[in-house]
């Protein structure tokens, strides 16, 4: 399928243009002030300590930087970080090589987090614990169980999902953190840092006009910022002025609040295929061939900011706002009842 240009998913396209667009400094970071400032706090006290920063739990929608932050904390101490994810660690023994390759002070940075294997879950405990590994060697009555000291590293993990992450693994994070979807002024500064970097000449009406419509996500204002430079450049005279801005992301099918078709897909079933709801996810996503657990993590965290969406007890439930925003009449009480 082919990837939505208000996907908060990183695509391999990015990986160089967001590279060189990623702060490398805490101070250079644009919003998140109060993880910002926590951040600053623990980095600071560790590296008067000449300590490892506590392991970090980072959570939050995708695309608001919680990469970035782990490879700031890195940066800002000084130390060496490894990045992998939940799903990648497949078995204890990789978890293990993993760790015993790190050096004092060194970031383990673990994506998707809440996806690690229950087995190496279990290893991970006693590493993050008392910087121990226990490794089992051979099986049956002659297995013996051998523990290994493991440099003091930091763990840094992150997570869409908060709620799915074990109750051991929780409480072993020192410092955990929420990323916000940013207010309209941070992604305004951060769409005007990302034109200069990309010397594309842009104009302040056409700035608010992407920041607008990138759904408080970075990621996002980073990938329109492009599409809309391409448009510029083919289309224009390669500024970047409102005019211009609002004439691509209309070719994009991005809507005044940065909604795209499949949002507006979800939406519509809800109040056209059922009623308005309550529907329960797996219906919803079956109904427009998505997967669940995409909705939740991409679709519905800003469908839920802009109070389009209500998560009830007996399933999802679209609000007038949403009614509204799609042009369609909001039932009437007596209507609803009649419904019912
Ligand atoms: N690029 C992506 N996220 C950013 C942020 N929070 N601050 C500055 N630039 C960014």
């Amino acid at each position: 399928m082919a990837e939505r240009v208000v996907s908060a998913k990183p695509n391999d396209e990015e990986g160089n243009l967001e590279l060189s667009l990623r702060p490398k400094r805490l101070a250079e970071y644009i919003g998140q002030d109060k993880v910002k400032q926590n951040l600053r706090i623990l980095i600071e006290a560790a590296k008067a300590r000449g300590e490892a920063i506590d392991h970090t739990l980072l959570y939050g929608p995708p695309g608001l930087g919680k990469t970035t932050l782990g490879n700031i904390m890195a940066n800002e101490m000084g130390v060496s970080i490894k990045t992998t994810s939940g799903p990648a660690i497949e078995r204890p023994g990789d978890l293990a090589a993993i760790l015993t390759n790190l050096r004092a002070g060194d970031v383990l940075f673990v994506d998707e987090v809440h996806r690690l294997a229950h087995a190496v879950e279990e290893v991970l405990y006693p590493a993050m614990e008392d910087f121990n590994l226990d490794i089992i060697i051979g099986k049956g009555p002659s297995a013996r169980s051998l523990r290994l000291p493991l440099p003091h590293f930091t763990l840094i993990g992150a997570t869409t999902r908060f709620a799915m992450l074990s109750a051991p693994l929780r409480d072993r994070f020192g410092a955990i953190y929420r990323l916000e979807f940013y207010d309209p002024p941070a992604m305004s500064e951060i769409v005007r840092r990302s034109a200069g970097i990309l010397q594309v000449p842009i104009e302040e009406e056409g700035v608010t006009e992407i920041a607008r419509r990138a759904r408080g996500t970075p990621r996002v204002a980073n990938r329109l910022l492009k599409r809309v430079r391409d448009y510029a450049q083919v289309r224009a005279e390669g500024k970047i002025t409102a005019a211009v801005a609002k004439k691509a992301l209309e070719m994009l099918e991005v809507d005044s609040l940065g909604l795209d078709e499949t949002d507006r897909k979800v939406l519509r079933a809800i109040i056209v295929k059922f009623g308005g709801g309550p529907v329960g996810l797996d219906t919803i996503a079956a109904s427009i061939s998505e997967e669940s657990d995409t909705i939740m993590d991409v679709y519905e965290p800003y469908l839920l900011q802009l109070g389009f969406l209500d998560r009830t007890p007996r399933g999802r439930v679209a609000t007038r706002n949403a009614y509204k925003h799609l042009g369609l009449d909001y039932p009437d009480r007596a209507e609803q009842e009649r419904l019912l």
